[in-house]
């Protein structure tokens, strides 16, 4: 290992014009050609320094851990903010907003978002310059560690303890961004046979020999050290740190997206639109690891099971509802447990009774009426058991206590045989009490009272097998699953909702869902309230059709801010760039777009094209074919 890096140390001696080994940086772009180099290199930025000046503690942190090796870390400074004019235009400038805010804050819609953000970041950026006279130049952002791939570990550790002495707090920068420091910064050797001591190599840092022969770290760009450490490009909201990875521009520059507000100030759902196999859902994989970082609990609905190894890679809790594999299926006949909120709870009966309608709805076929006979039935089945809808005393029961069960519910409809619709109701049910679909509610009903953890994944069932008959439709049995698992979700939204805390729901292959009747109306009426249940929703489909031609479809493509689209056929992009008024560049980009690539608009109309780059290993895990 070691030779490999004295190898490039000579290369590099005496022709610091060429690029070195497979780094290139040009004006707004830098290439590595080789990045399966085995540049091991860890990153962190500082959170605090110790009190008083930082030069001597800063050599001294950076004094590399053994004399005859490898420099073991490089400082890059951030300046703050990116090159700025203090003349008459900038006066103006914020003049022009001010203005525009005043006028705004009149009316009852206050003042837009962005406009606010950047009036108060010029001001600010103004009075730093102008009033107190600063220089806006923080020195204290990224440590980047490299080290030889096998001592790695070893010099972090040394380094960390050693920080921990001085003071210097740090913590690590996630992958996303590390990788953006090593792009940006390379692993560019430091010349070893200089002769100059660290201080004097930190000194000449600060200064920046941009002219220097050989290529060495150096105070940064305001651009290039936004990509560093702050969303890198497309940032939105007010808080930077709270952008969620979404992939990598051609130039390398990172892109961070804010899903939990957009510019009206509301949560952002997303929906993914692309071929089969263009990397939609390699795409939300990146996207779901992103949103648990930022403590999103995650919530994916997956049909084919294609987010078993996601799921285990981070430690999430795979609940299996699919056919004869299922142990347990949410309960339909469960009353949910109170939330808190007055409000809320007093329709906790409705709600159960709800989702046995829809449930046996979409499992029949029925109408209304057929709807009521089940709805009767399970009034009847829970006043057995002492439970009326009348009083609300009796809705709550501990899990142990006797509960009806969907046999009883169909029992009752086939005693009743005085109501041609309840016998109807139960003949068109049989199938699934004693039939070949008899499985549906074999397992154990179960009540999932909360979220059981970050990452929580359903598993509603491989539906190749149905693929001949309608790829887009779902059997009932599948469907009738959804039913089930979205009143759960919907359980735990109201209580996330109490918590304060965020969820975000992923719905992949969207399109059998959409143009499912009864389940396409929720998933809409999921998307257009869920913001307000501080929650997201993203939903990749690959057919874009239904966007247009249902109404569904429409309502999906109106509450939706993100989109993002991947590869479509010619005859998809067309139609498509005429259904959804897509502006003509972007439906030309989109003709031409390479495969597992997104085009992705942002806020305002603004779209640019990303491409995930996640470690090996986490490819390995998102990958699901090939
Ligand atoms: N950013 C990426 N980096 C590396 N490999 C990728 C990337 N995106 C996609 N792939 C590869 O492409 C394959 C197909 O991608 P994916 O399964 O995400 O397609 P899809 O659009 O979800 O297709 P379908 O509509 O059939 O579900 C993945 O298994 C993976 O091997
Ligand atoms: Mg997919």
């Amino acid at each position: 290992m070691m030779g490999w890096w004295f190898r490039r140390s000579d290369r590099q001696g005496g022709t610091g014009a060429q690029p070195m080994d497979g780094w290139e940086e040009q004006r707004d772009a830098i290439q590595c050609f080789r990045p399966q180099s085995p540049v091991a290199h860890r990153a962190f930025a500082v959170v605090e320094w110790p009190q008083g000046a930082v030069g001597d503690r800063l050599a001294l942190a950076a004094h590399p851990l053994r004399s005859d090796t490898w420099p073991l870390v490089q400082w890059v400074w951030r300046v703050t903010p990116s090159p700025l004019l203090l003349n008459g235009e900038l006066a103006r400038k914020i003049r022009r907003l001010e203005m525009a805010v005043r006028d705004l804050a009149q009316e009852e819609t206050g003042p837009r978002r962005d406009e606010w953000t950047a009036l108060t970041g010029l001001k600010a950026m103004r009075d730093a310059l102008v009033f107190q006279g600063e220089s806006l130049v923080n020195v204290d952002t990224v440590v980047l560690v490299t080290s030889t791939p096998d001592l790695l570990e070893e010099d972090v550790m040394l380094l960390l303890a050693r920080w921990q002495a001085l003071g210097v707090q740090v913590r690590p920068l996630p992958y996303d961004q590390q990788w953006a420091a090593v792009r940006a910064w390379g692993a560019g050797p430091l010349p070893i046979a200089t002769g100059s001591t660290w201080s004097d190599r930190i000194q000449r840092w600060i200064g920046g020999h941009a002219s220097s022969p050989t290529w060495e770290p150096r105070v940064t760009t305001a651009e290039r050290a936004a990509s560093l450490v702050w969303p890198g490009w497309g940032l939105t909201g007010d808080d930077p740190t709270r952008g969620v990875y979404v992939g990598h521009t051609a130039q390398g520059h990172p892109i961070f997206v804010d899903f939990f507000q957009d510019v009206a100030g509301t949560a952002a759902n997303l929906l993914a639109v692309g071929s089969t196999g263009t990397g939609k859902s390699f795409w939300m994989k990146t996207v779901i690891r992103g949103l648990l970082a930022q403590g999103f609990r995650v919530v994916v609905l997956d049909v084919d099971g294609e987010y078993r190894a996601v799921c285990e890679a981070e430690r999430g809790t795979w609940i299996d509802v699919s056919g004869t594999q299922a142990s347990a299926f949410p309960d339909p006949l469960a009353i949910p447990a109170p939330v808190g909120d007055e409000a809320t709870d007093a329709r906790r009966w409705d709600r159960m009774l709800d989702t046995v309608g829809r449930l046996t709805q979409i499992l029949g076929d029925f109408d209304l009426v057929t709807k009521s006979a089940v709805e009767r039935a399970v009034i009847t089945v829970w006043k057995r058991y002492g439970v009326s809808p009348e009083d609300p005393a009796t809705w709550t029961r501990t899990p142990h206590a006797p509960h009806p069960t969907m046999a009883e519910v169909w029992e009752q409809l086939n005693i009743t045989t005085e109501d041609p619709d309840a016998m109807n109701a139960a003949k068109r049910l049989w199938v699934y009490i004693h039939g070949s679909q008899r499985y549906l509610f074999a397992g154990r009903p179960e009540v999932w009272d909360t979220i059981p953890s970050p990452l929580t994944v359903w598993h509603l069932g491989n539906l190749a097998q149905h693929a001949g008959v309608d790829a887009r439709h779902l059997p009932p049995e599948t469907a009738g699953r959804y039913v089930l698992v979205w009143h759960t979700i919907w359980e735990w939204l109201r209580r996330q909702r109490r918590a304060g805390q965020w969820t975000a729901i992923v719905v992949d292959e969207g399109q059998r869902v959409m143009t499912q009747p009864i389940l396409g109306s929720s998933v809409a009426d999921l998307a257009s309230t869920i913001r307000k249940w501080n929650g997201v929703m993203l939903l990749a489909t690959n057919t874009p059709d239904p966007l247009w031609s249902t109404s569904v479809g429409q309502s999906l493509w109106a509450t939706t801010p993100l989109k993002a689209f991947l590869r479509l056929e010619k005859a998809q992009v067309e139609s498509a760039a005429q259904a959804l008024q897509m502006p003509a560049p972007v439906a030309g980009t989109l003709v031409e777009l390479p495969k597992q690539t997104v085009l992705l608009r942002l806020w305002h109309d603004e779209w640019v094209t990303a491409r995930a780059e996640v470690p090996p290993d986490e490819a390995r895990l998102y990958k699901t074919r090939g």
